[in-house]
């Protein structure tokens, strides 16, 4: 009695539709998997149209930052100032900077260079130089909505092993996304980009992964970048998250600068790689949303 009532009442999710016309079914079949021992993503995991919309549109700017940061970017050029472009983009489209005070992190973005893995500052003192590779970290909070995502840029002529780690770096992101539809598992994407750096001599950084984005910069679930085929979370559509690998020329191993808490560089001091893009889990598949 009290289920046929619930299934006339708006759905759980916003839409306004009925329950049976909305996430009924889904919900079904969601409860026969975990009873088979599947793990399922929570209600807050799954985003309505209306908010699918909204982080679009966050999405857009984060486009828009990465772009004029590519047209910029140059030898000599201080990582100060590319915080300088991340602002006035940002700031000039109505949005706020995602990384600006979050949990005390001081700047606008993060830049990554060479050794540094993630969460590097991009300060007066970070002067990119011909050869270097640097990772731009973008997050944008557009009317409430956020959106993350990154970029590798190469500055001036660039050995072709670290041009080789770049590409390898962006294929492992592509591969993680192929995997990406209703009913895939986390651990799918996770094994392939796992897979592809391995057969190319890298190492993935294990420690720090991906995440759900968009009503918060991070959310549920964890995204990680190893992993086995056909483990982990359940893939459902309206589910939006980050596929961000960070692949490293000689061991996985990192470590975290301890004068500020934030910037994370390779233990061993090689190279170090990053892309990162936001991917909704469609009907058919998938959609990159911060390309
Ligand atoms: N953009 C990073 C990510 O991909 C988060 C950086 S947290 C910050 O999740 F505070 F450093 F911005
Ligand atoms: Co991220």
């Amino acid at each position: 009695m009290l289920e046929k009532l619930g299934r006339n009442l708006p759905c759980w999710c916003g839409s306004g539709k009925k329950y049976k016309h909305c996430h009924a079914e889904l919900d079904a079949k969601l409860e026969t998997l975990a009873m088979e021992g599947e793990e399922v993503p929570k209600h807050k995991m799954i985003k309505n149209a209306e908010q699918i919309a909204r982080i679009k549109e966050s999405c857009k700017v984060n486009v828009a930052v990465l772009d004029a940061v590519e047209r910029e970017i140059r030898p000599g050029m201080a990582c100060s100032e590319i915080n300088d472009i991340v602002n006035e983009v940002t700031y000039s489209m109505g949005a706020i900077p995602a990384p600006l005070h979050y949990e005390g992190y001081p700047y606008s973005v993060c830049t990554s260079v060479n050794e540094q893995v993630c969460h590097g500052f991009p300060t007066r003192h970070a002067v990119l130089k011909e050869g270097d590779i640097v990772n731009v970290d973008c997050s944008s909070i557009l009317d409430g909505y956020f959106s993350d995502s990154s970029r590798m840029y190469c500055i001036g002529e660039v050995s072709s092993e670290r041009r080789k780690l770049v590409q390898v770096t962006r294929e492992c992101m592509e591969k993680g996304i192929a995997c990406v539809k209703p009913f895939a598992h986390l651990g799918d994407v996770g094994e392939a980009i796992q897979a592809h750096a391995r057969a190319n001599g890298y190492s993935v950084v294990d420690t720090i992964g991906g995440h759900g984005c968009g009503i918060a910069f991070h959310e549920d679930p964890y995204v990680s970048h190893v992993g086995k085929k056909g483990t982990g979370m359940v893939l459902v559509p309206g589910m939006i998250f980050t596929i961000e690998p960070m692949i490293n020329a000689g061991t996985a191993a990192v470590v975290t600068n301890k004068a500020n808490g934030w910037e994370v560089s390779t233990r061993d001091g090689r190279d170090s790689a990053q892309w990162e893009n936001m991917i909704l889990v469609t009907e058919t598949g998938y959609e990159i949303l911060s390309w």
